[in-house]
């Protein structure tokens, strides 16, 4: 497939570069199919940006000025890729019993269904005694996560509330701030968990200032939908590049997808 071999003129983000085993993006769909002739999802706007070339046909009696460079606009703006929310996985592809891992941004993470609090969870997939991954715990009969390696297990706020190995009547580690994961905010939209980047405690009620993207035509009685998940094993700038590129598809999807018969 071609969108394997496409070289991105775009840099990513730095974290996105480091070269990784695993998928370097997660793609959370939602697809909905118009019923309307009238609704489009695709339509582009035109860019406010216009440039004019003016010949002027003054005759100049003074030697010419040297030209002044051309000013571009300010194309410096710094995308703050961590200051926004993304979406992680479909719901409908999430199951309540066991934890989910997933690479998104470069970052580990893991979702999990915290049944004491009815919402799914993502937390750092780290776990901080020995920083093994979470994802490879379970669920256990209180509904904590459980790390696999040594058992501790933690409520839905990142707390630690079992440290089997500490002694029943020795101080309270369990409790000691080093002992907490990582969690990050998150929520559901569109039936899809997403989730804000940072554990940082200052974004715990980000989502109260900012939500997730909006997009109203998902909300049209007139779309039918649906939910779908895929790991690729290449950056986002690359996949745009595909599906904007609609003349692949009758050859690249030749057979898989409805399309004109190639020539
Ligand atoms: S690494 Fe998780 S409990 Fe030890």
């Amino acid at each position: 497939m071609e969108a394997l071999r496409t070289v991105s003129t775009v840099a990513p983000p730095k974290v996105i570069t480091a070269h990784l085993s695993k998928p370097l993006f997660s793609l959370s769909f939602t697809q909905k199919r118009s019923k309307s002739p009238l609704l489009n999802l695709t339509q582009f706007t035109k860019s406010k940006f216009t440039k004019f070339n003016v010949i002027s046909p003054s005759v100049w009696t003074q030697p010419a000025a040297p030209p002044e460079e051309e000013t571009e606009p300010d194309t410096d703006e710094k995308f703050d890729w961590f200051s926004h929310w993304y979406p992680l996985m479909p719901v409908c592809d999430l199951d309540k019993r066991a934890p989910h891992g997933m690479k998104v941004l470069g970052l580990d993470v893991v979702v999990w269904w915290d049944k004491n609090a009815n919402q799914w969870k993502v937390f750092d997939d780290r776990c901080p005694h020995r920083l093994a991954p979470l994802s490879e715990g379970r669920i256990d009969q209180w509904g904590r996560l459980q790390c696999v390696y040594h058992g501790w297990c933690f409520n839905g706020s990142g707390n630690c509330k079992l440290i089997p190995q500490a002694p029943l009547d020795g101080p309270p580690v369990h409790s000691f701030p080093k002992a907490c994961v990582g969690v990050y905010p998150s929520t559901i939209q569109y039936d899809i968990v997403w989730f804000w980047p940072s554990t940082d405690p200052q974004y715990k009620d980000i989502l109260s200032k900012k939500k997730p993207l909006y997009i109203p035509e998902l909300s049209y009685p007139s779309y039918a939908f649906q939910t779908y998940h895929r790991d690729i094993p290449y950056g986002y700038e690359v996949l745009i590049e595909n599906l904007m590129d609609p003349s692949h598809v009758q050859y690249a999807h030749r057979g898989i997808i409805s399309a004109k018969e190639p020539r």
